[in-house]
């Protein structure tokens, strides 16, 4: 039998993780598909869709918006990792039931530490964006050691309730380019900056030398907020070099291959988005 797996979610059709997938499984001569499976929001849903690829042998399946906390629901055995973030991305199928994970964490510290080795020494970080990818992100960058991690967000009541179950300062959203100023670590989690939608507003900021900045958007591969990184010689990850590492995991897991983040997968990816431009 081939392996089977995939990604759920809704909009799930723009999902580049069946293309990352398809190309390690090629890669490593073995045979299966991973498919995208649009599954509709409310948790019943989910969990019908989610016995149903367990009863025909699904060996297990990433998990994007909106189902992350309906993942965590419906397993019967979590990480750590996927209980303090509150959310999960995987969900590995066992002879025991399903067991929850979140690479989203472990995906963002390595490409993290791929492109600044030095990272564990970075004194303050600063989040933009206090939405489902912030958590993982601030999970993250705790795990990595970074001591004062502040938070901004336009929706200021929900930059405070992170900051409150995290220990984070909550910075206003009005004064963001000061605390990109004053941050060793920049990451940016709002779709701002995102094809179709208005830049992150910092024009004009100088970013300290040295300091790291990330961005989950991958629409386009340089948002504005990393060429201002690229502009002031600092350090940029982009929303694919993520995208690649969170998805590694699942990939060992399920098809029992190697999973290696490298320029041929980028190139692909790039090309992929390339063609999907309008
Ligand atoms: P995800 O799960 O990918 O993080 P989300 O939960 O919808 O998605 O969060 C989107 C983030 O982008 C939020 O921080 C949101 O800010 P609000 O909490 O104020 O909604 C932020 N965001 C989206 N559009 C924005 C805009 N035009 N200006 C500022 N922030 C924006």
């Amino acid at each position: 039998m081939p392996i089977l797996a995939g990604v759920i979610g809704s909009p799930v059709a723009h999902s580049l993780s069946p293309l990352i997938h398809t190309i390690w499984a090629h890669r490593a001569g073995i045979g299966g598909y991973y498919v995208p499976i649009e599954v509709p929001a409310p948790y019943d849903d989910y969990a019908r869709a989610m016995d149903a690829l367990k009863t025909i042998g699904f060996a297990g399946v990433n998990v994007t918006i909106p189902h992350k906390e309906n993942a965590l629901r419906y397993s019967d055995k979590s990480s750590d990792l996927a209980s303090k973030v509150g959310s999960a991305n995987m969900l590995t199928f066992t002879d025991n039931g399903s067991y929850a994970d979140n690479s989203d964490v472990t995906g963002f510290e390595n490409a993290m530490k791929n492109a600044a080795p030095d990272i564990s020494a970075k004194g303050a970080g600063l989040v933009l964006g206090a939405g489902g990818a912030s958590r993982a992100i601030i999970v993250a960058l705790q795990r990595i050691g970074v001591e004062n991690i502040f938070i901004t967000n336009r929706t200021h009541k929900k930059a405070a309730l992170l900051a409150e179950r995290f220990g984070l300062e909550a910075a206003p959203w009005s004064k963001r380019r000061h605390a990109v100023e004053g941050a060793d670590l920049v990451v940016n989690t709002t779709s701002l900056g995102m094809d179709g939608q208005p830049p992150l507003d910092l024009d004009g900021a100088q970013l300290k030398p040295g300091a790291v900045v990330a961005d989950i958007v991958y629409t386009p591969v340089e948002t504005p907020l990393l060429k201002l990184a690229r502009d002031g010689g600092n350090p940029g990850v982009n929303g694919l070099t993520m995208l690649m590492h969170q998805a590694a995991p699942g990939f060992r897991a399920w098809f029992g291959g190697e999973a290696k983040v490298d320029d041929g997968l980028r190139a692909a990816l790039v090309g992929e988005l390339e063609r999907r431009r309008p």
